[in-house]
Parts: structure tokens; C-alpha cells; sequence
């Protein structure tokens, strides 16, 4: 073995005379009694993660206080060593909780510097705690915990902005404004079924985090660093102590996987795609151009050049901060895809990406939700917008259809209307009875009637339909549905 550097010379000295004191050479490394080097500083800064996964502690102190529990009920750890380190884990958290941890720089994750801090202050006992168990399967436990809580919260956020659309639709019910397709604008409907449908991308924004939370809710302790553990743990009792209804089944995949972090970074990615969609239109809605609503001033910012200038930085920002979530979904499943079996370091990286992911979506939502609860709505400005644009044109076309026209040649009678409605700057409501039989026999008085924007949207009466009938049971059945 040629070592040229003088460390390593020092180092294959000790390494020959007889059996070392039991020391671990790279100071303060749990696991430092193989290596017979100091670490390197850059590799050091490279690989730690203590910087963002310490908001993890919570979790991992829960988690080791049931693995203690464990070991007691298997026989390893007597009823006192037990106790003890429940409580040393226990004053680990109040230094945690109240910032007053001790944190190393040799510190490499949250685990060893809890871990260390353990035996600090309760002395070789700590070292205990980690019989049986690993990193691998203590940090998949973790993430787990950690997903459980992000996953119930995020849903509260959800329903909560329902509620918020839910009594926005409620408020508006009887303002009508321009449907769009294409940004053109197409048919009137209610401003309330405009929220509503909203509110329906939530509820299935809320299911799908139902759903993840259910597959996530696996307890992974006991599966070891990769192939299980040689103790007598009873893996059921320690779910049973963490609230999980069952345990993972084969312990090579449970400390490889990581598919519960992309279904919750997709579940983000889809609820940040339905806030940017909304952002999107509140942006356009309060511009000058179409002047619909009004954004509350608390929730603006100006210019530092144009004194004139009221900006909608907020659902700009949601709008934006969308890529950044999608972003990470991208990077953890590139980050999952060559990976083999089982634990492999790079499964550190998911934590950057998860917890960026939960909290820009968070904030998000909670911004979405103040934001639609101050909304000022134009009223008269959208029932001016509703009455232009030709909008009635296809209720014309049904009418027709009603005295036994075939649809085509209906639509065709009423483009031909419309281009004379434009011709003469007259809109469709200002045609006289006699003008439209000019285009069709067909028109009687009745078709006067078809031509008004409430009309039209009374018209939209089935289940999902703009008729405020319908609008109004699917408010009622959501205000039951979302009481607290
Ligand atoms: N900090 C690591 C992670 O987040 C856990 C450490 C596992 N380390 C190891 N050498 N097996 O994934």
C-alpha cells in the first residue's frame, strides 16, 4: 500500500501496531472507525445536509423515541436505558424547539448531530439508540412522517380557499360576465359558476392529496440499511406507536423509495397549475384593458419610476413560482431514474426539492386565498362586457333549431346575421323582428326573448350548466359539503 502523504504515513503507522484504542480518527464521525484519514473539508461541505434537513427534527425524534420503545419490547434495551434515552431525546427537542442546539460543523445530517448530542448529554447510553436501525430507513421514516403532516395541512389550505371561492360565488351570484374560449369572448355566464369551476379543480386537487397521503401512510422502520434488521423488532408495534396503519413489506424498496415524494410534488404541481391559471386571469381581469375587478391595494406593489402604476405582483409571482414546482418534479424523477437498488446517496437530494415545493405552494395558497377573499368585483363593467360581442349569437342559432332548422344550416343563417350586425354596429339585442326574418322565415316574436344575456344563461339548465338555478343548488350543496 504506497501512501505518499505524510498524514497517510502517520496513519499506516497507527494502522500497524496493535488493536487502536477504538477511536474514530475523522473526529466526531459516528462511523469514523474504518477510515484511517480526516475527511477532506470539501467533501464535508459537499455532502452534508444539515443546513435544510434539521426541519426535519421534529420527525426524527419522534421516530427514535418508537425505536426505543421498540428495542425495549424486543429485549435489547432494558425498561431504565428505555426511559433514559426517551428522555435525553426529549431534551434534544427542547434545545431544538427552542434554538438553543448546539450544532457542530462536522455535524453531517440532523440524525448524527441528534444523535451526538444525545451522548453528550446522557452519555454512552445514547449510543444505543441506533441498534438496529440505519440512516436509510430512519430518513425514509422521516420523510414519511414529515409528507403526512405537509399533505393534511395542504388539504386544510385547499378547503379553506374553497370556502373563500364557495362564498365569492355566493356574493356574485347574480353578476354576469363574458365566457371566454380562445380569449375571444363566446357565451354570458355567471361570474359565480366562473369561481366554481375553481372550486372543482380544488376538490380534485384535495382528493389527489387524499390519495397520496393514504399509499405514504407505510411505516418503513426495521427494513435496516437495506436488508432488515437482526433484531427481534416487532414492526407493527412501532407503526402502531407512529399512527401508521401497516408497514412496508420488502425492505430493499422501502429504503429506496421515493415515489411518495414525486406523487406529492405532482399533487403541488397540479394545485400550483390551477392557482397560476386563476392568477393568470385576475392579472388580465385587472388590467386597464378589461378593468373587471379590482385587486385590494394591500395586495399590490408600484413602480419605482411610473407613480401611476398599481402592479399584481402576487398572482404574478404565484404564476411564476408554478415552474419553480414543476421544476422540481422534473428534477426528482430524473433524480429517481437510473438509480439501482437500494439506498443510494443521491436520494438525498430530494429534500431540497420537496420543501422548496411545499412551501412555495403553501404560500401560494394562503396568498390565493386572502386575495380572493378582498377581490372587488366591477359589476357594471361586466354586464356591459356581457351584453357585447355577439354573444347571443348561438342562442339565435337554437332558436331556429326550436322551429325545426337543422343545426348547420341554423349556424349558418346566424353567421350571416352576425356579419350584418357588425356591419351596422348594431349589436344582435338591437335587431328588429322584421331584419331577422329578412334572414329566416322562421323568426317569430318569441325569438326576442332568446336575445337577452339573462336569457341565455337561464337557458344553461342542466346539472354543470350557468342557469343560476344550478349555480345556486351546486353553492348550497358546497356550502354543506364545506362547513367546517
Ligand atoms: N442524509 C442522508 C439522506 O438524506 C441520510 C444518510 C444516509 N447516509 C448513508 N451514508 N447511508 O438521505
Amino acid at each position: 500500500m504506497a501512501k505518499s502523504t505524510s498524514a497517510g504515513a502517520r496513519a499506516s503507522k497507527s494502522a500497524s501496531a496493535a488493536p487502536r484504542s477504538g477511536r474514530a480518527l475523522p473526529k466526531g464521525k459516528a462511523w469514523g472507525g474504518r477510515f484511517a484519514e480526516q475527511t477532506d473539508r470539501l467533501v464535508e461541505q459537499f455532502t452534508t445536509s444539515l443546513a435544510y434537513d434539521r426541519r426535519l427534527y421534529p420527525y426524527d425524534i419522534q421516530g427514535s423515541i418508537a425505536h426505543c420503545k421498540t428495542l425495549e419490547r424486543a429485549g435489547v434495551l432494558t425498561t431504565r436505558e428505555s426511559a433514559q434515552l426517551v428522555r435525553g431525546l426529549e431534551r434534544v427537542k427542547l434545545e431544538l424547539d427552542h434554538g438553543r442546539f448546539p450544532f457542530l460543523p462536522q455535524d453531517e445530517d440532523i440524525h448524527m448531530a441528534i444523535e451526538r448530542r444525545l451522548t453528550e448529554l446522557i452519555g454512552p447510553l445514547g449510543g444505543k439508540l441506533h441498534t438496529g436501525r440505519s440512516r436509510n430507513d430512519q430518513v425514509a421514516l422521516d420523510l414519511r412522517l414529515f409528507l403526512r403532516d405537509v399533505v393534511s395541512r395542504v388539504m386544510g389550505q385547499v378547503q379553506e380557499f374553497r370556502r373563500v371561492l364557495v362564498g365569492q360565488a355566493r356574493a356574485h351570484l347574480d353578476v354576469v360576465m363574458p365566457g371566454y374560449t380562445h380569449v375571444q369572448r363566446a357565451q354570458p355566464v355567471l361570474m359565480a359558476h366562473h369561481f366554481l369551476a375553481y372550486v372543482e379543480m380544488l376538490e380534485r386537487d384535495w382528493g389527489r392529496l387524499r390519495d397520496c397521503r393514504t399509499r405514504l401512510n407505510v411505516m418503513p422502520l426495521g427494513s435496516g440499511a437495506l436488508a432488515g434488521s437482526n433484531y427481534p423488532v416487532d414492526r407493527r408495534y412501532t407503526a402502531s406507536l407512529l399512527d401508521f396503519p401497516s408497514v412496508t413489506q420488502n425492505s430493499l424498496d422501502a429504503v429506496s423509495d421515493r415515489d411518495a415524494v414525486v406523487e406529492v410534488l405532482g399533487a403541488l404541481s397540479l394545485i400550483m397549475m390551477h392557482l397560476s391559471r386563476l392568477s393568470e386571469e385576475l392579472i388580465l381581469w385587472a388590467s386597464q384593458e378589461f378593468r373587471y375587478v379590482d385587486l385590494p391595494d394591500t395586495f399590490c406593489t408600484g413602480s419605482s419610476m411610473m407613480p401611476q402604476k398599481k402592479n399584481p405582483d402576487v398572482p404574478e409571482l404565484v404564476r411564476g413560482k408554478t415552474g419553480r414546482v414543476y421544476g422540481h418534479l422534473m428534477g426528482m424523477l430524473t433524480l429517481l431514474k437510473g438509480l439501482p437498488l437500494s439506498y443510494n446517496r443521491d436520494l438525498q437530494e430530494d429534500k431540497e426539492a420537496l420543501f422548496d415545493a411545499v412551501d412555495t405552494t403553501e404560500q401560494s395558497l394562503v396568498l390565493c386565498t386572502e386575495l380572493m377573499r378582498r377581490l372587488v368585483v366591477n359589476t357594471t363593467v361586466l354586464a356591459e362586457a356581457a351584453e357585447g360581442g355577439g354573444m347571443l349569437a348561438t342562442e339565435l342559432a337554437d332558436y331556429l333549431v326550436t322551429q325545426g332548422v337543422p343545426f348547420r344550416e341554423a349556424h349558418s343563417i346566424t353567421g350571416q346575421i352576425v356579419r350584418f350586425s357588425l356591419e351596422q354596429h348594431r349589436p344582435l339585442q338591437q335587431l328588429t323582428l322584421k331584419e331577422l326574418q329578412g334572414f329566416s322565415p322562421r323568426f317569430g316574436q318569441d325569438v326576442l326573448l332568446c336575445l337577452t344575456v339573462r336569457g341565455a344563461i337561464n337557458r344553461k339548465d342542466q346539472i354543470g350548466g350557468t342557469a343560476r338555478r344550478r349555480v345556486e343548488a351546486r353553492i348550497k350543496e358546497l356550502e354543506k359539503a364545506l362547513k367546517g
